[in-house]
């Protein structure tokens, strides 16, 4: 996790720490336990407050930085050593000759500490961070070559790792280096940035330069060269970025949170943007896999973590009824650290929203490992996991800063209902006209995501009423045992309430224990043109109720059944059975949200987490 900016031009002013300062905002989902800012010019400065970055501002207001040409900024998510000012970076070398931020974590950081202990090299934190920096100051004392003790030092570290630095002896230079853990650079006019995703200075420039695995950058305001760890020279692949900063602010909203829930009609639209030919046909530019290949593909395993792996269940019931392919579904650290059977015919798909989540990225790398074609369902671009991956399908939700991911998450169902359809197509499962029936149904829940937004209000209440809940339970059946388990997700770490999701069939295997009278449950409710599945719903309700349960029920406008059987009843307009989980995670996610904000706690950044999770 953590946030990185860096900002080197051929004049001293004010603005690095400007610039830096607006980064560290834009990245503080990153991680936000401590942060920090270190500059250098005619002289040398730092300062880093453990705390929210606001503490951070706050200080460099009551004591301002004075000019300079290079600055590096941190905003953590603690690894090694609590939160503190001391464990904050920047972190300055022994001699005050190198000033480094790091993102990621250092394996054979205990070897690395040893040789310091030998040469008398007290530590000042608990950090890996501050060993590396030590060993820096160490190379660079040898030569005086920051560049030359850069590429030195990344040889000797494990792990994953981004680190920036520079010294005070030359101020308009900035050395960079990256392994599994993400770097960009921003190119700039008379002045150059890196960051840890484009966020970090999208106000400042939209060209950037994806630094690749194992690779070294130096800037400078003018120059940007690149070179692998072993001293080749890389040409750096410039591409214009399609975000601008205002997408990565609130717009109006007093939480990321509430914004991106409200994006997510736009989130759905854009994914589904661009997909077909004149003939009504798919056609997926970025899928770099020869189709010969994917007709031959007899098993599909998604890998992913979290919220992102209950949208790969969400497409497990379309892709397999779709396409008669078998899809499993797995956590992408169990994957990794077992004997997953995969072949050449096994599809990978890995759902990522950050595209950096090192469970996944390592799940990743051992798939293709073992031969498998790794297709990444990612929402940013040249993020690590679409780099590494065969070929992307790319969600179109724009940038997520909050960090529970909502509107990430109805784009990667909607990029895994295009994928089904495209492979269905391919390999002649359906009919093009069933293909664009499917693909209408997709284009109408924009618009139906939109009238669930107008009951805000009403689910706002109901979330407000059972603000002092200890544990609420969520159940769902089919494509409602994924939501099922995402809304008790939300809830958890959002509101720090003890929730669990079941499939609703399972309640009479153990789960209706919990049952007494009181409890809250959300039961997700198909539509009653399944009745087959719907009645079996409406029954587990009364066996719930009869127990003293408190029902919430999200149910299809119309739902009669529902309505009856329900203590409170939640609408969304009616849809096809594999279309629901677009609408009925909808309601679960504003409820978690307001219920949240109910007890006064910060929904954008939960205690704990981080949004970006780059450390296994
Ligand atoms: O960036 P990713 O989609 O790979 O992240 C995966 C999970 O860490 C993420 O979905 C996490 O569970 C969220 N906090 C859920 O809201």
């Amino acid at each position: 996790m953590c946030g990185i900016v860096g900002y080197v031009a051929t004049e001293t002013s004010l603005r690095g720490s400007e610039v830096v300062a607006g980064g560290l905002a834009r990245l503080e989902y990153r991680g936000y336990d401590s942060a920090g800012i270190a500059v250098a010019g005619d002289s040398f400065a730092l300062v880093k407050k453990a705390g929210p970055l606001q503490a951070l501002l706050d200080e460099l207001a009551a004591h301002p930085l004075p000019e300079h040409s290079c600055a590096i900024g941190h905003t953590r998510w603690a690894t090694h050593g609590a939160p503190s000012d001391a464990n904050a970076h920047p972190h300055v070398s022994f001699d005050s000759k190198i000033a480094l931020v790091h993102n990621g974590i250092i394996e054979n950081v205990a070897e690395l500490r040893e040789e310091l202990a030998a040469r008398h090299i007290a530590l000042s934190s608990e950090t890996d961070s501050e060993v590396v920096c030590h060993h820096l100051a160490l190379a660079y004392a040898k030569t005086g070559d920051l560049s030359a003790a850069m590429g030195d030092v990344v040889t000797r570290l494990e792990g994953s790792f981004t680190l920036v630095a520079f010294t005070p002896d030359d101020p308009q230079r900035l050395l960079a280096a990256r392994r599994n853990s993400p770097l960009v650079v921003g190119l700039g006019d008379g002045e150059n940035y890196v960051g840890s995703d484009v966020a970090a200075f999208v106000d400042q420039t939209r060209t950037a330069i994806e630094l690749g695995q194992d690779q070294i950058v130096e800037l400078t305001g003018t120059e940007v060269s690149i070179r692998t760890f072993d001293g080749e020279p890389v040409e750096g692949t410039t591409y214009e970025v399609d975000w601008d900063a205002d997408a990565a602010v609130k717009g109006g909203y007093p939480t990321f949170m509430e914004k991106e829930i409200h994006d997510e009609p736009a989130a759905v639209a854009d994914t589904l943007l661009a997909r077909t030919d004149d003939t009504g046909h798919l056609h997926l530019d970025e899928l770099r896999i020869d189709p010969a290949i994917l007709r031959q593909v007899d098993k599909i395993v998604v890998i992913a973590c979290g919220t992102a792996a209950y949208a790969g269940h969400v497409a497990k019931y379309a892709i397999e009824h779709w396409c008669r392919i078998p899809v499993e579904i797995e956590l992408a650290h169990e994957f990794r650290y077992r004997d997953p059977v995969v072949s050449e015919k096994t599809l990978i798909v890995a759902i990522s929203q950050s595209g950096e989540t090192m469970d996944t990225l390592m799940a990743v790398r051992h798939a293709r490992e073992q031969g498998a074609k790794v297709l990444a369902i990612v929402n940013t671009h040249g993020s690590t996991i679409a780099r590494e991956s065969d070929a992307v399908l790319y969600t179109h939700a724009g940038p997520e800063v909050a960090v529970a991911s909502t509107k990430a998450f109805v784009a990667q169902i909607t990029a895994c209902y295009i994928l089904g359809l495209y492979l269905a197509q391919l390999r002649g499962n359906k009919y093009i006209d069933e293909i664009s029936g499917y693909l209408d149904q997709l284009g109408r829940m924009p618009g139906k995501i939109a009238q669930i937004l107008e009951k805000e209000d009403e689910i706002a209440d109901l979330a407000r009423s059972l603000k002092d809940a200890t544990s609420v339970l969520f159940l769902g059946r089919h494509v409602g045992y994924p939501i099922a388990m995402e809304g008790a997700l939300k809830l958890k770490e959002l509101a720090y309430i003890h929730a669990e999701g079941f499939a609703a069939g399972e309640l009479k295997h153990g789960p209706i224990a919990l049952i007494e009278s009181g409890q809250p449950v959300f039961v997700i409710c198909p539509t009653p043109r399944r009745p087959l599945l719907h009645n079996k719903v409406i029954s587990n309700i009364e066996e719930i109720r009869a127990r003293g349960a408190s029902v919430m029920c999200i149910a299809e406008e119309g739902d009669e059944a529902a309505a009856r059987a329900a203590d409170h009843l939640i609408t969304v307009p009616q849809a096809p059975t594999l279309m629901h989980p677009l609408l009925t995670v909808v309601p679960l996610q504003i409820f978690a949200c307001a219920l949240a904000e109910a007890k006064g706690l910060n929904v954008d950044k939960p205690r704990n987490l981080a949004k970006a999770v780059t450390v296994e």
